[in-house]
């Protein structure tokens, strides 16, 4: 696993800071700003009448520019000047910052600290700024512009900044990818060995990940048997059990960028072990030529058709439904199986910003990357098969209900379903793509 204390190639880090400076000029110019004045963020408190805050998460235009997870910090960023940080340093004896994983950024920016927040007041350029930060603390800081749609159109040309990732970025990805795959490979063992709960093998993964909870990109999804027909399932039994599937979505952060990474084991023997057990390799292989499909030109919404096609004839080929996967699709049964979209893209959120602005077909509801995919571009594949009740039972009761093979998803439905989820960075010809993922966890699910 990389020491969080190590820094990256700093001329990485001065490289990205250039392409960011450009692109924020560019278009603070074109809408018509002097400046861009862009927020840390503040805690959000937990309950009214309490003094308990959450946990802070940066606001990710500012992780953009550098990794400092520190409350009410402002980074002022102007043509043709370097960034000027405005560092608050916490004068209070009950809270205090974490330590920055890295400094590194230090040398590249401009830096001021100061303790009082009315000295931010003062030194914060008013007139003509673009204002970025979470919508609570623009209110009580920020100088709204009366021009909220002006605000907007700049915001949403920001947020393509972070389509295409720098080498500074994939490198932060890469990073994240193997502190997270030390967790996979931790939680793997743990569940082929013995009879865990949920939470234990989340505090395992916690552990082996140097991560706590507060740090995870998503709250990480720990799926014994039936649970993972549950997509988000999160609230972990605590009692050992004898499930014989495990799901387990889990990722790391990296100075702010996020791994986002799902993994299926199955134990045991049995008859409907057997067919899972070939569930997860038709997944398996299925995602891998998905990952191959994801070249530069082609549209993520066809990948997204193509994997209802592939499900289509897995399930057929395992005699869980008795339709063509034509059939299969058109008639909806493939969505019941596998209802989420088959990816999105990633970086400083795991659903990072700005590719689903075509909205997706009302066929696929929750797909969030709709456009052409392009070189550069952090993306996830992650196909799955779930025995989720509450969409099977619509079909047993309908039209649809000859397609399927009742007795054996009866028999599956412990096992509650299988996903595979890889991070992929897009390069410029087949042979460009780079599957983060495998590089340092090369199976996706199989025999625990
Ligand atoms: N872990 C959330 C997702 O896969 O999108
Ligand atoms: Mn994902
Ligand atoms: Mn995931």
């Amino acid at each position: 696993m990389p020491s969080l204390q190590f820094p990256l190639q700093e001329s990485l880090y001065a490289e990205h800071l250039s392409v960011l400076q450009r692109g924020y000029e560019r278009v603070l110019e074109q809408h018509g700003y002097a400046c861009a004045v862009v927020l840390s963020g503040q805690p959000l408190r937990k309950s009214m009448a309490d003094d308990q805050y959450w946990p802070l998460r940066i606001t990710p235009h500012f992780a953009h520019w550098l990794p400092l997870q520190s409350p009410g910090c402002a980074l002022v960023v102007q043509a043709g000047q370097r960034p000027r940080l405005l560092w608050w340093q916490c004068a209070d004896f009950w809270e205090g910052p974490p330590e920055p994983a890295s400094l590194l950024w230090r040398e590249h920016l401009t830096v001021e600290t100061y303790t009082d927040a009315e000295h931010l007041l003062r030194q914060l350029p008013r007139p003509a700024a673009l204002w970025l930060g979470d919508d609570r603390e623009l209110a009580t800081l920020g100088d709204p512009d009366p021009d909220a749609e002006r605000r907007l159109r700049a915001v949403r040309d920001l947020d393509e900044l972070r389509v295409h990732k720098t080498p500074y970025e994939v490198e932060c990805l890469v990073h994240a990818n193997a502190r997270a795959a030390a967790g996979h490979q931790r939680v793997r063992l743990a569940f082929a060995s013995g009879d865990c709960s949920e939470l234990d093998l989340h505090l395992q993964y916690l552990l082996a990940t140097s991560q706590d909870d507060p740090e995870t990109p998503y709250k990480n999804i720990v799926a014994l048997g039936h649970h993972a027909a549950t997509l988000h399932h999160v609230a972990y039994g605590k009692r050992p059990g004898q499930a014989q599937s495990l799901l387990l979505d889990a990722g790391a952060t990296f100075l702010g960028y996020h791994a986002d990474i799902t993994r299926t084991w199955i134990k045991g023997d049995g008859a409907a072990a057997d067919v899972f057990r070939a569930l997860i390799d038709g997944v398996e292989r299925l995602q891998l030529a998905l990952c191959d499909g994801a070249t530069a030109g082609r549209n993520y919404q066809d990948l997204h058709d193509q994997a209802h096609l592939h499900i289509g004839v897995l399930l057929r080929d395992l005699g869980i439904v008795h339709s063509s996967a034509e059939e299969s699709v058109a008639k909806e049964v493939t969505f019941a199986l596998f209802p989420h979209g088959l990816g999105h893209s990633l970086g400083l959120q795991t659903h990072d910003v700005a590719c689903a602005r075509i909205r997706p077909r009302a066929d696929n509801p929750y797909l969030r990357t709709t456009r052409l995919i392009e070189p550069g571009m952090a993306l996830t594949v992650e196909p799955g098969v779930y025995f989720i009740d509450a969409l099977l039972q619509p079909l047993r009761h309908g039209p649809q209900a000859a397609l399927l093979n009742w007795p054996l998803l009866q028999a599956l439905a412990p096992f509650g379903g299988v996903r595979i989820e890889d991070d992929l960075i897009i390069g410029s010809g087949p042979q460009g793509l780079r599957n983060l993922t495998r590089e340092v966890l090369p199976q996706g699910g199989g025999a625990a």
